[in-house]
């Protein structure tokens, strides 16, 4: 079944508040590693201009190299690349002067970020939009130290960025419908599909892969099967394109934890994390980034 769109349609390509609705020219992304990587990716081939901030010059090297391997793969595969200067990189949010839109992708810690968006805000034109990628902290809490909450939204990307077709637009309370309508049609210009989300924790995507990635963990404690078919089970029964405990290793293992973590705080117990995902976490099997999780992966 189709929906009608019942968005409002802008004739121009301004919105209500003076907020472009066509992809802006210049993007910013605060954290240039795996996600934010990506998400500069994206940016890039859909004809923006694109500035990644990272903590130190030679994390911005970094950064620069990342984004640069994903653009080859996306030579490989027949994708127009961008000119090379449409990228720079940078360690002083200064840098993202100019931008209409700037991303956040630092590490999921409540206080880093709040840091990270304060010095975000500081930098940027009164009219930019900022977003964080945060997998699990409230917008709303993000939202609370700074000046412009009214410009600040969730754009929570999924990983690995190039592959993953959505976009999780999450509103704050604070959010303009004009800031949610432009982001959106941001999203889609980048060639993905967002759906709209209020704050809540865990947003849909989290909330829900994790409740199904924490019942796999409990059943290959207790012994119900193997990971291999538990994965099975989902993938052929529920159609599912991987199975449960395979995306928590590509996920990691750490990142999943933290996740759950902030949910158990929310929900309570019914996100209790499993001794067997702290037992690997602790002993820094994480998943495909380490080579092992529920499963071995080779390079
Ligand atoms: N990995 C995933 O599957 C996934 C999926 C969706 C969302 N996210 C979210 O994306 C965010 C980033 O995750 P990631 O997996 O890319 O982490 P990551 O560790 O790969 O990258 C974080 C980057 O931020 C940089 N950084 C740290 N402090 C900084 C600072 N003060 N200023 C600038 N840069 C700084 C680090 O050097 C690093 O390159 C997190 O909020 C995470 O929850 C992750």
């Amino acid at each position: 079944m189709t929906l009608p769109d019942t968005r409002p349609t802008p004739d121009v390509r301004t919105g209500d508040a003076g907020i472009p609705t066509s992809l802006p020219a210049r993007v910013g992304v605060l954290g240039g590693g795996r996600m934010g990587a990506g998400i500069a990716h994206a940016f890039l081939l859909a004809g923006a201009r694109v500035h990644v901030v990272e903590r130190d010059d030679q994390a911005a090297a970094a950064a620069r190299d990342r984004v640069a391997t994903a653009l080859e793969r996306s030579a490989a595969r027949g994708r127009d690349l961008p000119d090379a200067d449409t990228l720079s990189v940078g360690s002083d949010p200064a840098g993202f002067a100019g931008a209409g839109l700037i991303v956040e992708a630092v590490p999921e810690d409540r206080a880093l970020k709040i840091d990270a968006l304060t010095r975000i805000e500081a930098a940027v034109d009164a009219g930019a939009v900022v977003a964080s990628n945060t997998s699990s902290i409230s917008i709303d809490a993000l939202a609370a130290s700074l000046r412009r909450p009214e410009r600040f939204l969730g754009l929570h990307f999924f990983n690995p960025v190039p592959a993953s077709a959505l976009v999780e637009v999450v509103t704050g309370a604070a959010t303009t419908p004009e800031v949610v309508r432009a982001a959106t049609d941001w999203v889609e210009a980048i060639g993905k599909s967002a759906v709209v989300v209020r704050d809540a924790p865990g947003f849909a995507s989290s909330r829900l892969g994790v409740a199904l990635g924490l019942e796999a963990i409990r059943m290959l404690e207790e012994g119900v099967a193997s990971a291999h078919d538990i994965d099975t089970a989902m993938e052929l029964g529920y159609r599912h394109p991987m199975g449960p405990l395979r995306t928590t290793d590509v996920v990691g293992l750490d990142v999943r934890l933290g996740i759950a973590e902030e949910l158990e705080r929310a929900f309570g117990a019914r996100f209790a994390p499993p001794a067997l995902l702290r037992k690997l976490v602790a002993e820094g099997h994480l998943g495909r980034k380490t080579g092992r999780g529920f499963y071995e992966w080779s390079a």
